[in-house]
């Protein structure tokens, strides 16, 4: 049994939580503290070897924001792994969120796989980019690990979603991140979130993937802001030896969710 569960890597990915420093305060009506809280407990239920964190856990950048991801994030009993959104601030976000278990790496090997978690984050815009400095460090690690399948994490999708409001702040020149992904054929997957619904498509035998956010979710294929009724979700992602991937996106069951008819 033993041997058999090492073969494969358990990873759930959470995002978009948009905390506020103010608990009382509500996003399109819901509680994201809230949200988060029963996200994770569902996550942690299924026992999960580590957890990525995909950018915008909060929705303003403050400290007492973070603080209180934090007093979520403390409760995992397995390694958490965060990068930066277009809501969050990057550096405070460091500041406040390094712990023993909390982590802003650039990369980690686990089994078999590297897992890279992108800084898509650009000031002033809700769009991202992927400075010279990220492609290249993506591009040494890649070749230095080629031996490892590759899973990449970002905040921003690097391709249309077919929702036009969102599209327009995509991932700006993602044909830059594709000409890398594209030298390795390592890569097996894409993953991000930002866009609050999921997403599934393959470009060249890599899966891209986007993430149901932890709060309230957006309307598939809709041309200006709009919610859906769809409850908080996450996604479950097994990384198997051989570079195979399964995955789902998991909605949380009876949920109330506050979010509806306020589309
Ligand atoms: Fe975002």
């Amino acid at each position: 049994m033993q041997s058999e569960k090492n073969k494969i890597l358990r990873i759930a990915q959470i995002t978009d939580s948009h905390l506020f420093a103010d608990s009382s305060q509500k996003l399109n009506g819901l509680d994201t503290l809230n949200s988060l809280q029963q996200v994770m407990q569902a996550v942690l239920d299924s026992q999960p070897e580590l957890i990525i964190f995909s950018g915008d856990l909060v929705d303003r950048p403050e400290a007492a924001a973070y603080f209180a991801v934090k007093s979520v994030l403390d409760l995992s009993t397995v390694p958490v792994f965060c990068l930066p959104g277009n809501h969050d601030d990057p550096d405070l976000l460091k500041e406040t969120l390094s712990s023993e278990k909390i982590h802003n790496d650039f990369s980690t090997l686990v089994n078999n796989w590297q897992l890279l978690f992108l800084n898509s984050y650009q000031p002033n815009t809700h769009a991202g980019k992927l400075g010279d400095n990220q492609l290249q460090m993506l591009d040494k690690h890649l070749r230095k690990h080629s031996e490892y399948s590759a899973l990449i994490c970002l905040h921003h999708p690097p391709v249309p979603i077919h929702s036009s409001w969102m599209d327009a702040m995509g991932l700006e020149q993602s044909e830059e991140l594709f000409a890398v992904v594209d030298r390795h054929p390592q890569v097996k997957a894409v993953i991000w979130g930002h866009i609050h619904q999921q997403f599934n498509q393959t470009r060249n035998g890599v899966k891209l993937l986007g993430t149901p956010s932890t709060c309230v979710q957006f309307m598939p294929g809709a041309s200006q802001f709009c919610l859906d009724n769809k409850p908080p979700g996450y996604r479950w992602l097994e990384l198997y030896e051989n570079g195979a991937i399964t995955t789902e996106v998991i909605y949380l069951p009876d949920f109330d969710c506050p979010g509806n008819g306020l589309a």
